[in-house]
C-alpha cells in the first residue's frame, strides 16, 4: 500500500532535506519506486541539492491548480523521482499549504513511497506536511535544544493522530559534549530509526548535487543511510559502530546489538 512519509525535525538546519534525499535514492536504489516532494515551500533546498534549482512546473503550480501532478514529477540522474518547489518568493507566497493533504493523496495513485521534506518549525507549513502523510520520520542532532524540539514535533504528531516511525539522529559524532544516545532514545520515547556521522562526504555530495549513497557509496554516512533505509523498510538491522568502543558501550547499554 502507498505511503506518505513527512520528515520533520522542529529545529532547522539539523539534515532533514539530506536524510529525505538519502533515504529517497537508498529505496530507489533498492528497487521501491518514490517520489520526493520538497514540502518545505518558503525555503525549498531539494532542486538546490540535486542540481535542479529551477524548473518550469513546481509544486506551487500543482497546489495552485496550474498544472498536473505528473507534470511536476523530474527523474534525477539517479533514478530517483523528485518534485521540486518554486525558488520564487512570490510564488511562495501565493501557496495555500493545506492543499498538500490532497496532493499527497493524488499522489499516492502513482508513487508507492513518497517522502515529504518538511519545513523547519511547526507552524503551518511544517503542520500541513504532518496532515497530508500517513507517518512521521523525526530529524535531531544529538543537541538538547534540537532534541527538545524534535520532543515537540513528537507531540504535535500525537495531537494530530499520525504515527511517528521513528527518529534518525544525524551528524553524531560521538563526542563527550554530545547528548548519548540513551538519553535521546529515553526523552523521545520512539524508536531509533538510524545514526548518521558527521561526514564531509555529504558536503562533497551537496557539491556534486547528488545522494552520498551515490558519490562516495563507501563513506560512513552512505552505509549508514542505507542501514537506515533498511530499518525503515521493516528489517532487524544492527547498529553501526561509528566511534570504536564508544557507541559499542552506548548500543549495549541499550540492549542493541552493534557490529
Ligand atoms: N551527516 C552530516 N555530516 C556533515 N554535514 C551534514 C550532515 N548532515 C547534514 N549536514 C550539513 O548540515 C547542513 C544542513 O543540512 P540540511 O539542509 O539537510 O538540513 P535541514 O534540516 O533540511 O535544514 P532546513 O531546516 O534549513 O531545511 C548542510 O550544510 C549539510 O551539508
Ligand atoms: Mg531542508
Amino acid at each position: 500500500m502507498a505511503k506518505v512519509y513527512a520528515i520533520l525535525s522542529g529545529k532547522g538546519g539539523v539534515g532533514k532535506t539530506t536524510t529525505t534525499i538519502n533515504l529517497g535514492t537508498s529505496l530507489n536504489k533498492l528497487g521501491h519506486d518514490v517520489i520526493i516532494v520538497d514540502g518545505n515551500l518558503t525555503t525549498p533546498n531539494i532542486g538546490i541539492h540535486l542540481g535542479a534549482p529551477i524548473v518550469p512546473t513546481t509544486l506551487n503550480h500543482v497546489l495552485n491548480g496550474q498544472a498536473k501532478v505528473e507534470d511536476a514529477i523530474y527523474e534525477h540522474e539517479s533514478g530517483t523521482k523528485i518534485i521540486p518547489a518554486s525558488l520564487s518568493l512570490k510564488e511562495s507566497e501565493k501557496v495555500d499549504y493545506r492543499k498538500l493533504i490532497d496532493f499527497a493523496r493524488k499522489l499516492k495513485k502513482i508513487s508507492n513511497n513518497i517522502l515529504i521534506d518538511s519545513a523547519a518549525g511547526l507552524g503551518e507549513e511544517a503542520k500541513s506536511s504532518m496532515l497530508a502523510s500517513d507517518e512521521i520520520i523525526i530529524v535531531t542532532n544529538p543537541e538538547m535544544s534540537a532534541v527538545t524540539d524534535a520532543l515537540k514535533a513528537i507531540k504535535l504528531a500525537e495531537e494530530l493522530g499520525k504515527p511517528v516511525t521513528g527518529v534518525i539522529i544525524t551528524r553524531f559524532q560521538g563526542k563527550p559534549v554530545e547528548m548519548s544516545i540513551s538519553n535521546i532514545k529515553d526523552m523521545l520515547e520512539v524508536p531509533i530509526l538510524g545514526i548518521i556521522p558527521e561526514d564531509d562526504a555529504i558536503k562533497e555530495s551537496q557539491v556534486m548535487k547528488n545522494a552520498v549513497i551515490f558519490t562516495h557509496p563507501k563513506s560512513p554516512a552512505s552505509k549508514s543511510y542505507n542501514l537506515t533505509t533498511r530499518r525503515l523498510l521493516g528489517e532487524n538491522v544492527k547498529f553501526e559502530v561509528h566511534k570504536k568502543g564508544f557507541l559499542r558501550k552506548l548500543l549495549g547499554s541499550l540492549g542493541i546489538q552493534s557490529y
